[in-house]
């Protein structure tokens, strides 16, 4: 199998991309993560990046400029597709035309509901009987693209933040590796 050169954005903790750097040593899982990017220094997540020997650039979002040194480093590793795993920057259109192949996110919460920010509060405040994570691709449009993979679970009257929290990014991390596998085995996508 020829797996695809695949980048992962992160921001913060990283565990989605831990989780997809160990699926991903399986020979049979269709990716092979070749670069990290990050608008974090501090980014605990990038610790995983060293511990694996996975490439990293930490780019600074205030420049005006930083999209374009993202794409020289796609090129550079001719990667083909990106995982977005709680990356906190909005993509560009510009960036999404220039980079042209296929982009997903992972998002907590069933789109398309509670888009955006804050999840998890708008989840309680909404008194919501089951939440869950969705897999999409990512276009123009924030937290609107074609949906891939969702999972859910129904909420307990003890939950709370912290909780419902954990509950979905073990989801999460059944829902992204699934979510890959998908859209590589079906000619749907
Ligand atoms: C995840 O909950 C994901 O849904 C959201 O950001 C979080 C990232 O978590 N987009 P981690 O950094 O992978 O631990």
């Amino acid at each position: 199998m020829v797996k695809k050169n695949t980048c992962v954005f992160i921001s913060g903790k990283g565990t989605n991309l831990k989780n997809l750097i160990i699926k991903s040593r399986n020979y049979n899982f269709p990716i092979n993560i070749k670069l990290v990017v990050c608008n974090n220094p501090n980014a605990y997540g990038l610790n995983y990046a060293k511990k694996y020997f996975i490439p990293y650039v930490v780019v600074n979002t205030n420049l005006r400029n930083y999209e374009k040194k993202i794409l020289v480093n796609l090129k550079k590793r001719k990667i083909s597709l990106i995982c977005l795993a709680g990356y906190m920057k909005i993509i560009s259109n510009k960036f999404l035309k220039e980079y042209g192949k296929k982009i997903l996110n992972i998002h907590p919460s069933l789109l398309p509901k509670f888009k955006g920010l804050n999840t998890y509060d708008r989840i309680i405040k909404n008194k919501e009987i089951k939440t869950g994570c969705t897999v999409h691709f990512v276009n123009k449009n924030l937290d609107e693209g074609k949906i891939i993979k969702k999972k859910f679970f129904f909420l307990e009257k003890t939950d709370n933040k912290e909780t419902i929290k954990n509950k979905t990014k073990i989801l999460e991390y059944r829902a992204y590796p699934e979510a890959i596998i998908k859209i590589f085995s079906k000619a749907s996508f």
